[in-house]
């Protein structure tokens, strides 16, 4: 159905135009990464639940005007109630819908919580609590009137001082992929569409692109990498259902994201069967024909450009400063463009369909879409959405948290054994011009003043207030003893006042932290200052001297790291003064609460350390796979991902880099023990053999690790040595075939599963193509890999244990990948089974020449452990 066109056979004169598809031409050297033309677009299928919607969407459809069709497709302006708005329909009352930031909140509004960072719910490896975020996020949206949220943003922290990857999951695209799903299914469940974005190679803010950018960069994309790790989180949104996609600024293989067909209508449209709509970052569009025939179907904000012509035309259908609105109506009526593309871009309002309370032709009771007036006046402005949230902010706090160091477990504090304590930072107070202005004027949070709590850029929210440390911690000491010392130094450059206090403190906690954002915004507003990505991966503020000053007269310093991402530490770490190291990230307005909770056994509400880090800490810079680009002279910068599937741990454990701390890593109060591996087949192609055995077939031979100790860490375990479990069993090679078959594209039944394969294959194996999110057998179980872990230490805690496998040689995977993981709660002595599931596509290596997932074959590690290093249990299975 999907075909590779040539010009020639395109048919019609329109499509011959220089504008509807030839990709730019790439430099010298890079010729082979030009994008090809995928055409036309797929039609939205309505497959699976989503049928009745989208016949309800096309039955709304045929009713239109083509220029109230244009309405729908186009925005109005920016200056609306919300960031992005679509025309109306007035004949019908259809209101429009509003499409509003951000991936942590509800962006620019009063009255809302302003939650950790999305890098911050992926470091509790926590599903409920990734979720429930999604939830609290999705009420205050609704709440506020958003149809469509921004968010959640999944681009994969290639590089680790790229400005937004604090927005992100991480580096790893199975984390972010578990993270991602969740957060949408928190999202969309209160009845708010969630736009996962940007899709895709949007990897860094130097050139990223935008009207105002004169230069774009393009995302170099070998096609086992795109879908292995770049497309993975979108993949796994897409199956989680989400309603909206975002398309990137840059260029991918020299063709901008938001009119690359072969991303659009070949790889999320046809082979995700996505059936949503996708609509352009701001302003990121730089034609009109081309990305109407590659598949885009929402033109945001509307105008042409920022600072370009009209910024504010109330009307799309007549819009003339606009890639579509009146633009695209004339592209229908001279035939570059069918009406039939046009229809198929509102089959999106198929959406609605189990979007409790939200319905196609009513208005909405809220700040900021549509008004509701009550004689003359307007009466639901500054609504409070912010329910209870507040709790559930400070448990992620608590819980994304990360324990670094622990010497002589100086962690726990507790009230009664201190008399003199010393804060230093301005991290550790309040902002001297409030939570959310900058001493520069800058906007969303564009400066670094005070405790760091949120990056800047789009990516925000307004802090309804925003508690910070010494205030926490100063709260806390005096409800327990009002008569200890407590003095907080907030320079960070006075050395000789952080003196004067360290050295009769007997307890110090020093903050720092280290800020990133979006590229429209200079920080600090300095010719040097950081132009959305990092200039560097070192504190701000001088937090190295300032740590090491005061850890030069206090013998209990302890470290508080308020970042956005990996910050180098080796100035300090090893620092014999510097006891411990707790890595916060960006927790949001209860920041100073979750650091109590942490720090303090004595607080209401103390939490045992679980977090683990979703990147690796590197030893020095130049050890990170890929690193971004400041600077290039032509057009179009090219950044190649030459280092392939190998990004973050991976390329660590690749190359034999020892990293500071790796990927996964993070101590706790108490102390873990692993046992009894047992990796049991439950797949589709044994489930003839199941029902005849009620025996599970345990396919793997487990053995316990004696690498039970992490080198860089307190953490000690116990490895109980389990019994080898034996009995071998091949998985029938008929899985691959089965898989193969139903990831092929031809529309034509699957004609190369074997007979074996259609026996025993659930329904799913023979669905049609369009199954949301890649074919249904993708997401079928295949095996389960579980484990006991006991807490044997005297401190209730989760712990988080992480699965991962090594594939069998040769099919170019990295040593390790992440399968799989779990945040377990446990009282001391007390013990569970933790059983993981792998999917078919967990195990599946994404196959260039037949296009398609296939199973691989052979010898597969299994590893299971606290972090990516730190293995404590050890087996094997065969495919
Ligand atoms: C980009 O180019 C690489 C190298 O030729 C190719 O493997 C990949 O499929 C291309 N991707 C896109 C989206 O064009
Ligand atoms: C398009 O939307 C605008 C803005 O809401 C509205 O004023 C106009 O009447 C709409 N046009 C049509 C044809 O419905
Ligand atoms: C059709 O109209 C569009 C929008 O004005 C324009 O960009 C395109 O060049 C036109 N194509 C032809 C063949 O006239
Ligand atoms: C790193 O960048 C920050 C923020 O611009 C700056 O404060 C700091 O001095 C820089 N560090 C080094 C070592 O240059
Ligand atoms: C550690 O702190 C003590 C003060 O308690 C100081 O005397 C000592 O020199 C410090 N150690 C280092 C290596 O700075
Ligand atoms: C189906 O596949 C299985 C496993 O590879 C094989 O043993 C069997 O012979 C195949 N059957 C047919 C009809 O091709």
């Amino acid at each position: 159905m999907l075909k590779l066109l040539s010009f020639a056979l395109l048919g019609t004169g329109a499509l011959c135009d220089v504008t509807t598809g030839i990709p730019d031409s790439a430099p010298p050297g890079f010729e082979e990464f030009i994008s090809p033309i995928v055409l036309p677009a797929p039609p939205v299928k309505g497959t699976a639940d989503w049928a009745s919607s989208v016949q309800r969407a096309r039955a709304f459809v045929r009713g239109l005007s083509l220029a109230e069709k244009i309405n729908v497709t186009t925005g109005v302006d920016v200056m609306g109630r919300c960031v992005g708005n679509t025309g109306t329909i007035p004949r019908i009352g259809w209101k429009g819908l509003c499409l509003e930031d951000s991936p942590l909140g509800v962006r620019l509004a009063d009255f809302v919580s302003a939650g950790p960072a999305g890098i911050n719910a992926a470091a509790t490896w926590d599903i409920d609590l990734i979720k429930a975020r999604g939830v609290a996020m999705g009420e205050e949206h609704r709440g506020k009137g958003v149809n469509v949220a921004l968010g959640p943003m999944t681009n994969m922290g290639r590089q680790a001082a790229a400005g937004r990857n604090w927005e992100g999951f991480g580096g790893d695209p199975f984390l972010s992929g578990v993270a991602t799903a969740a957060t949408i299914e928190g999202l969309q469940s209160v009845g708010v569409i969630a736009t996962v974005k940007h899709y895709i190679g949007n990897e860094q803010e130097h050139f990223r692109g935008g009207s105002e950018s004169a230069q774009i960069y393009s995302s170099n994309i070998d096609d086992k990498t795109l879908h292995e790790v770049y497309l993975w989180p979108f993949a796994e949104a897409v199956k989680a259902g989400v309603g909206a996609v975002m398309c990137s600024y840059n260029k991918i293989n020299q063709t901008q994201a938001c009119q690359n067909s072969k991303l659009i209508n070949g790889v999320l449209k046809e082979e995700l069967g996505f059936q949503g709509f996708i609509m352009s970052d701001w302003a990121a569009m730089i034609n009109g024909v081309q990305p109407a025939l590659a598949g885009l179907d929402m033109n945001m904000p509307g105008f042409v450009g920022y600072g370009i012509g009209p910024q504010n035309d109330p009307d799309p259908s007549t819009a003339t400063n606009s890639w579509w609105g009146a633009a695209l109506i004339e592209m229908v009526n001279n035939g570059s463009v069918p009406e039939s593309r046009v229809d198929d871009m509102e089959s999106f309002l198929g959406n609605y369909r189990n979007f409790p309370g939200l319905t196609l032709l009513t208005g909405h009771s809220n700040d900021c879409n549509m008004e509701t007036f009550s004689n003359g006046e307007l009466v639901n402005e500054h609504i409070n959405v912010q329910g209870d949230h507040f709790k559930l902010i400070r448990e992620i706090g608590a819980a994304s948290t990360i324990l670094l160091k622990n010497t002589k477990n100086v962690l726990p504090l507790k009230v009664n054994n201190i008399k003199r304590i010393g804060i230093f930072g301005s991290d550790a107070g309040p902002h001297p011009e409030g939570p959310n202005t900058c001493s520069t004027g800058k906007p969303d949070h564009g400066c670094d003043e005070g405790t760091l709590a949120m990056g800047w850029g789009s990516g925000t929210a307004y802090f309804p207030y925003l508690i910070d440390p010494l205030a926490a911690i100063t709260e806390h000491i005096q409800s327990i003893d009002p008569t200890v010392v407590i003095e907080g130094v907030l320079d960070d450059f006075n050395a000789g006042s952080q003196t004067a206090v360290a050295s009769l403190a007997d307890t110090c906690i020093v903050f720092v932290n280290a800020d990133s954002g979006e590229g429209y915004i200079p920080v600090p507003d300095t010719p040097d200052g950081n132009m959305g990505d990092r200039n560097n991966l070192t504190l701000w503020h001088s937090g190295d001297d300032l740590i090491n000053n005061v850890a030069a007269s206090c013998a209990n310093t302890i470290v508080v790291q308020h970042v956005v991402g990996p910050v180098l530490v080796e100035a300090w770490i090893d620092h014999p003064n510097v006891t411990a190291v707790l890595h916060a990230g960006l927790p949001g307005q209860e920041s100073g609460n979750a650091i109590v909770d942490v720090l303090f056994s004595d607080s209401p509400q103390a939490t045992n350390p679980s977090g683990r880090l979703p990147y690796t800490i590197a030893k020095q810079r130049t050890d990170y796979a890929a690193d971004i680009l400041y600077t290039s002279s032509m057009t179009t910068p090219q950044i190649t991902y030459t280092e392939g599937v190998n990004i973050d741990y991976r390329w660590f454990d690749l190359n034999g880099i020892t990293p500071r701390f790796e990927f996964g890593f993070g101590l706790s109060y108490s102390t873990f023990a692993y046992s009894g591996l047992q990796t049991v087949h439950v797949g589709p192609a044994r489930r003839a053999e199941a029902a005849t055995s009620s025996a599970p077939v345990v396919v793997s031979s487990a053995t316990a690790s004696t690498k039970s100790t992490s080198a860089s860490g307190s953490l000690s375990v116990t490895v109980s040595r389990s019994a080898s479990v034996t009995s071998h069993t091949a998985v029938s090679a008929s899985v691959s075939a089965s898989v193969s078959a139903s990831a092929s594209f031809s529309l034509s039944a699957s004609s190369s599963a074997n007979a074996t394969a259609t026996a025993s294959a659930p329904p799913s194996l023979s669905s049609p193509v369009g199954d949301i999110g890649g074919p249904a057998a993708l997401y079928e179980s295949l095996l389960t890999v579980s484990f006991k872990i006991q807490n044997t230490g005297h401190t209730a805690g989760n712990e988080v244990s992480q699965l991962y496998l090594g594939f069998p040689a040769s099919r170019g995977e990295p040593p390790k990948v992440l399968r799989g993981f779990a945040r377990t709660m446990l009282s001391p002595g007390q013990s569970k089974t933790v059983t993981l599931t792998l999917r078919q596509k967990d195990v599946s290596v994404w196959d260039v020449v037949a296009q398609k997932w296939a199973v691989a074959k052979g010898t597969f590690k299994v590893m299971v452990g606290s972090s990516s290093r730190n293995i404590h249990l050890e087996g094997t299975f065969q495919l």
